[in-house]
């Protein structure tokens, strides 16, 4: 996985627990202190989920509200600080959510060794959208934290549910005309 995820884990753990948390983590997961992971870098899969069981257990918080924090952190704050001008281009979480999977396609052709996931999406009615995750890493949670996300930086309060293993239900609050109809 590319190690801008790792950044992102990297500040929000500065930011919300300290600098002496992150060191720790490093530290527990085999990194010499002070690490500075280079955004393009790739990182294996397993060393990015040490990093995030390292957390865990430096934070004492279960995975589940680490990747919650995690997901969240990540679309409202960080990833618009990177992403800025991709950003501005989103009107509303519906705008952004459902050009997700557009996104994803664009940045595997633009990033060497990424493998981001396919996103299908099947409207059940006006408001109603149900997003399927496609990918063999099997991070739903993560999948669900990330859309919770782009409530909170749009400041809109959509309702997010996790479906089963592949599918999250999104309801957006405001009556509106979608894509298509
Ligand atoms: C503009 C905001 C976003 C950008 C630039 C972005 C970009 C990326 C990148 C670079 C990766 C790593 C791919 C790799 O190293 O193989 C990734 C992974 C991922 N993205 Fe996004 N992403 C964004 C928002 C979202 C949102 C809103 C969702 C959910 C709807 C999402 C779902 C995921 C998931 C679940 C992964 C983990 C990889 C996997 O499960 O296979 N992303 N994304």
């Amino acid at each position: 996985m590319k190690a801008i995820i790792v950044r992102a884990i990297a500040d929000l753990v500065k930011e919300k627990f300290g600098r002496d948390k992150w060191e720790e983590i490093l530290e527990k997961s085999g990194y010499p202190k002070g690490y500075y992971f280079l955004t393009s870098q790739d990182i294996d899969d397993g060393k990015v989920m040490g990093i995030i069981g390292s957390t865990c257990e430096v934070l004492n918080a279960p995975l589940d509200k680490v990747i919650d924090l995690f997901g969240i952190y990540w679309v409202s704050i960080f990833a618009p600080k990177f992403y800025t001008d991709l950003f501005k281009k989103f009107t509303s979480a519906r705008d952004m959510l459902t050009k997700m999977n557009s996104i994803h396609t664009m940045i595997v052709q633009n990033t060497v060794n990424a493998r981001p996931p396919a996103i299908e999406y099947n409207w059940q009615d006006k408001n109603t959208l149900i997003m399927t995750y496609k990918s063999e890493r099997g991070l739903i949670d993560l999948f669900v934290a990330l859309i919770k996300g782009v409530g909170v930086y749009f400041k809109e309060n959509i309702e997010v549910s996790k479906v089963d293993e592949r599918n999250v239900k999104v309801v957006f609050p405001q009556p509106q005309q979608q894509p298509g109809f």
